[in-house]
């Protein structure tokens, strides 16, 4: 299985483990991973253009708007690494705009997993959450603390990542899921997130195999 060509989204609240499971699907499949989240982060951090504009949307827990974002996504879809070694887009579509701007550009998924988990939980791994700006890898100071000292004295945290901004987040989730999922009701499959990192990898390889080997 390990040349399977495959096209996936992932999708989910914010904080479910998108990222997480991101990691371990690119490793497992070598497909190109995107996340709109990390390109507009970079777009922000380099004050390019698309940065300017998203950086206030951003930073109040809120989505860009969809044209600022679609463009940068069938951009990025139509060059020859994503063509060659399929795609793992997390964090898009997040409206029924995008949902539909996909579909207009004759891009099709071979999957859509949903990531499911309670507010409850969100919350907590939100404001634990941390990133290492060298490596990229994503931990929590709670459920994955880094056993490196030197890692941990690196770690960053996200300036949306605050309990306060973490609602007005899954306001937004909450205001357009449905009519995210609806669009994929032939491809979606719910994944329960609400459980170790390795339980829910396992669970989501076996998903994908399945469903791009019919
Ligand atoms: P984005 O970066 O996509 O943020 P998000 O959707 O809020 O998702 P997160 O990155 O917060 O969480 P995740 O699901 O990846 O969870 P993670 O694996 O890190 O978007 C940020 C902003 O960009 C948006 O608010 C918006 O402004 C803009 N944007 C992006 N895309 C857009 C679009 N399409 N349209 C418009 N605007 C857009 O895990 C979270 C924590 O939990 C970590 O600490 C992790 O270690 C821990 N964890 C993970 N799995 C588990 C587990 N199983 N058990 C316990 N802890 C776990």
């Amino acid at each position: 299985d390990s040349c399977l060509f495959a096209n996936i989204i992932i999708a989910g609240a914010p904080a479910s483990g998108k990222g997480t499971q991101c990691e371990v699907i690119k490793s497992e499949l070598g497909v190109v991973h995107l996340s709109t989240g990390d390109m507009l982060r970079a777009a922000v951090a380099a004050e390019t253009e698309v940065g300017k504009m998203a950086k206030d949307f951003m930073d109040s827990g809120k989505l860009v708007p969809d044209e600022v974002i679609i463009g940068i996504v069938k951009d990025r879809l139509g060059e020859s690494d994503c063509k060659e070694n399929g795609w793992l887009l997390d964090g898009f579509p997040r409206t029924q705009a995008q949902a539909r701007a996909l579909e207009d550009a004759g891009v099709s998924a071979d999957c859509f997993l949903f990531l499911d988990v309670p507010d409850e939980m969100l919350v907590e791994r939100v404001v634990g959450r941390r990133t290492d700006p060298v490596t990229g890898k994503i931990y929590h100071m709670k459920f994955s603390p880094p056993e490196d000292e030197e890692v941990l004295n690196r770690l960053e945290q996200r300036s949306d990542d605050t309990e306060e901004k973490v609602k007005v987040r899954l306001d937004q989730f909450h205001a357009n899921v449905d009519a995210v999922k609806d669009s994929y009701t032939d491809i979606m499959v719910s994944i329960d997130g609400n459980r170790t990192p390795s339980e829910v990898s396992s669970e989501i390889i076996q998903t994908i195999n399945r469903m791009t080997s019919k």
